[in-house]
């Protein structure tokens, strides 16, 4: 479970990253509210920092790894240098890097984790001992779908993948079968459905992706339903899906979701919500029970579409998802414990109640050393995005990123 001590360390972090930012753009206003000395102190304390041994490594990854790591959100692209480099161990949400330093992750596995607690470790263990991998499934395999589906009001059948993009894929090729259309629709500003061509052709690193691919998905604006329409007059009869996930950064408004809906319902596409990071925090019944809505696909989809890729369809089926490693029962037993976790400890309400306390402590904190200009937090208390920014250009705006990101990764 996430350590209460989490949201006082994240408004100490904020607090002293504020006063230590280095940056000539901002350091005069900084300077101003702060005083020397606190500044120079703060200064001190961040050179005392050593990351040798992460330092080393990096050097050994680039020589025998494309790009040095194997998740482009781990990459030392995305990080300032000179601050922590490879990650050893954790304990709760408290990670200790290869020099020793420790950390409190608040991204903890990259959104995917938010219990870090010992029965699950125990659960996969278990599943371990027992062997992990047979010829034909295993019963826990139906015990997770029914769980699964009994947390999702409108789902009515279920198939498991190991990672967010080839559900993704998955979902896209049954909405091509099912309605026989090619092109697929996202927000333009929501930026992370898959590392799979259909959405990365749509990126700056497009390379290797033939033009044909690219030109099969396209984009609308979230909240703005005119675009919606727009993209259904500019596309008739061609659009297989519509992809996003129910709310990321902004708040829904004018009733999006239902009236995306119904466009799509009047001009023939499927309805897909990508709830890979919302259905755990939104609400355990996923975001769609928190918004009243049902879709056609999710990470779940209605029985007469998913059995497109099953072996009792009469038309011709869709090679749906099939992996050696798929179902290993370790991870079942992992999702079947974290389930129950939730249940028993109201791991939702803890994270809306959580988020919604650091949120005001940061605004609180924010108001206080006159920095609104340079951050603004967006998002949801249950899954928040912090922005830093300037209000001059982009080059700025995005030094002031990585330093924010650079005094974030300072050990507690
Ligand atoms: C909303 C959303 N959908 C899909 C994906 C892709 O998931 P994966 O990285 O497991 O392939 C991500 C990854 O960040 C995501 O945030």
């Amino acid at each position: 479970m996430l350590k209460t001590d989490f949201v006082t360390w994240a408004l100490v972090r904020l607090c002293q990253a504020s006063l230590r930012i280095s940056n000539n753009i901002i350091l005069k206003e900084i300077k101003q509210i702060s005083s020397q000395n606190t500044v120079q102190a703060a200064q001190s304390q961040f050179n005392t920092m050593y990351f040798s041994k992460s330092d080393r490594l990096r050097k050994r990854a680039h020589k025998i790894i494309s790009g040095g790591y194997h998740t482009h959100a781990k990459g030392n692209d995305q990080y300032p240098q000179n601050t922590l480099g490879f990650i050893c161990k954790g304990e709760g949400c408290h990670v200790t890097d290869v020099d020793g330093n420790e950390f409190i992750e608040y991204c903890m596995g990259l959104r995917s984790e938010t219990l870090g607690h010992e029965r699950i470790a125990q659960a996969a263990y278990e599943a371990t001992l027992r062997r992990s991998n047979f010829l034909r499934p295993s019963p826990i395999e139906v015990q997770l779908a029914e769980t699964m589906l009994s947390l999702l009001a409108y789902g009515a059948m279920i198939k498991f993948g190991k990672n967010g993009s080839e559900v993704m894929m998955a979902a896209i090729k049954l909405a091509r079968a099912y309605t026989i259309r090619d092109i697929v629709a996202v927000p333009s500003s929501q930026a992370s459905f898959s590392v799979d061509d259909w959405f990365i052709g749509t990126t700056a690193m497009n390379a290797g992706i033939p033009q044909q691919v690219q030109d099969l998905t396209t984009h609308f604006k979230y909240n703005d339903i005119d675009s919606v329409k727009a993209l259904f007059d500019r596309h008739p009869d061609e659009i297989a899906c519509l992809i996003m996930e129910p709310a990321k950064y902004d708040p829904t408004k004018d009733d999006f979701l239902h009236r995306t809906k119904e466009l799509c319902r009047q001009y023939g596409g499927l309805f897909i919500l990508d709830e890979i990071i919302t259905k755990f925090r939104w609400d355990l019944n996923g975001a769609q029970h928190f918004y009243d809505i049902d879709a056609d696909l999710s990470t779940f989809g209605k029985a007469e579409i998913m059995e497109a890729g099953g072996i009792k369809y009469n038309k011709e089926r869709v090679f749906l998802l099939s992996q050696s490693f798929g179902t290993v029962t370790s991870s079942m037993a992992v999702a079947l414990e974290t389930i129950q976790i939730y249940q028993e400890e109201n791991v939702v309400d803890y994270m809306w109640d959580i988020g919604r306390k650091l949120e005001q402590g940061i605004k609180e904190i924010v108001k206080e050393l006159k920095f609104g200009g340079y951050f603004t937090i967006n998002g949801y208390p249950c899954a928040w995005y912090s922005v830093p920014m300037t209000k001059t250009n982009n080059t700025q705006k995005s030094s002031v990123r990585f330093l924010f990101r650079k005094q974030l990764s300072k050990a507690c």
